[in-house]
């Protein structure tokens, strides 16, 4: 186990800022991670747990330690009539975590392939795309803790998952360190295609008999046609939430704009399209200097390679400005800003 110092962050961010790192490590069992959480340099420094880089946007210099986490590993633990058990080491590639599934004939994650990152930040934020949160088939996970190094399990009630949202996120914010993620998934599959273009998607494809291959294939053309590669373009996804807001304000907003997208999420709540109000404040492929707004998708901020995470918050504080005044509707980050 070695501790390296002045480490650039460039490579190990979607977003692809070259900020440097004090101190970094990798580790790649949970016995190396506890020594390194047991050395004077971690007992004197704030702990950044890094898996693919693809939810954060480096602002300044990290001045403590970053800990890449690449525990690897697929195991069944059990199988049950209706579900598998797989547990699953927190440093393994999440759409390969996915593919493999599909693969296997282990259902539930297919709606998720093509989502950037690692295994272990996935109940982070409870990802999210086409229909299905991870909430939906999360069994547990285990993780350490960062000052005690105690091991602890969490079940999926122990994990307060929202949209977006988790424990890990609010009141255990750099708390943990996950080593490993338990998914539930199913024997006989629950397709789940009436979220957006998959439906239409596999029509386009000519599919006439649905399996977990067909609708990962599905979800991944949608994905390819709208959202830029972090290989060619730096950014990390949705920057923003979709905000919600009551049905009354969804209204008085709707009598101006009758085209407003808006989903119901309970009574008198509205999910509106955050990449839409953008849109609608002309922020769509507006580029200033090498921050910009994706022009296929509003919702996502963009690095065209030299722009600072400064340039970049600065350009989001913009649009959360401008959308709040023309909506009254206020935008919530969705990418951790370090
Ligand atoms: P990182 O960015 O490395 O970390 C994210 C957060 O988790 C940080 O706070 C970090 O400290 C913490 N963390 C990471 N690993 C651990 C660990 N082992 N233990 C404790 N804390 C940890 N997200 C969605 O939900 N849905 C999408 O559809 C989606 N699409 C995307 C598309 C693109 C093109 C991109 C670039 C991003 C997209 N994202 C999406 C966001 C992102 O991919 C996910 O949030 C992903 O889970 C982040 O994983 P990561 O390993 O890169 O996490
Ligand atoms: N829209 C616009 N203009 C835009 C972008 C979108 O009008 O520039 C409209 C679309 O036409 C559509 C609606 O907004 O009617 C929703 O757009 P889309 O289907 O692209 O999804 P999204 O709401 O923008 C969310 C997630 C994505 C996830 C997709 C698919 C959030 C913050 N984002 O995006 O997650 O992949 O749905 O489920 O919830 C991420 O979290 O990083 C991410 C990419």
């Amino acid at each position: 186990m070695k501790i390296l110092q002045n480490i650039s962050l460039k490579p190990f961010n979607t977003f692809g800022m070259d900020v440097p790192a004090k101190y970094f490590a990798f580790f790649q069992t949970s016995d190396q991670l506890l020594e390194i959480l047991s050395s004077d340099i971690c007992a004197s420094s704030d702990t950044l747990l890094l898996g693919g880089g693809s939810n954060l946007l480096f602002t300044k210099n990290i001045n403590g330690i970053v800990l890449k986490d690449e525990i690897k590993g697929i195991e069944l633990l059990q199988e049950t009539d209706e579900h598998y058990f797989v547990k699953v080491g927190a440093g393994e590639v999440w759409h390969d975590f996915v593919m493999y599934c599909v693969q296997k004939g282990y259902a539930g994650l297919e709606n998720l392939a093509l989502i950037p990152g690692c295994v272990g930040a996935s109940p982070m934020q409870n990802i999210g795309a086409y229909g299905v949160e991870i909430k939906d088939v999360f069994h547990s996970l285990e993780a350490m803790h960062i000052k005690d190094k105690s091991v602890n399990v969490f079940l999926n009630k122990d994990c307060e998952f929202g949209y977006r949202e988790s424990v890990f996120k609010n009141k255990y914010k750099n708390q943990f360190a996950i080593t490993s993620v338990t998914f539930k998934l199913q024997k006989k599959p629950s397709y789940n295609i009436t979220y957006g273009a998959i439906s239409k998607e596999l029509e386009n494809m000519g599919v006439k008999d649905l399996s977990l291959h067909a609708i990962s294939q599905a979800v991944i053309n949608i994905r390819q046609s709208k959202l830029p590669n972090p290989i060619e373009i730096g950014n990390a996804g949705s920057f923003f939430k979709n905000p919600e807001i009551d049905v009354k304000h969804f209204e008085t907003i709707q009598h101006d704009y009758p085209s407003i997208i808006g989903y119901a999420t309970g009574e008198n709540r509205i999910k509106l399209a955050a990449g839409w109000l953008i849109e609608q404040c002309g922020w769509k492929g507006y580029r200033e200097g090498d921050a910009g707004c994706y022009a296929k998708q509003a919702l996502v901020l963009v690095n065209y390679g030299n722009a600072k995470g400064e340039d970049v918050l600065q350009l989001s504080e913009k649009i959360i400005a401008s959308v709040e005044a023309k909506f009254g509707v206020r935008l919530e980050r969705e990418v951790n800003i370090m």
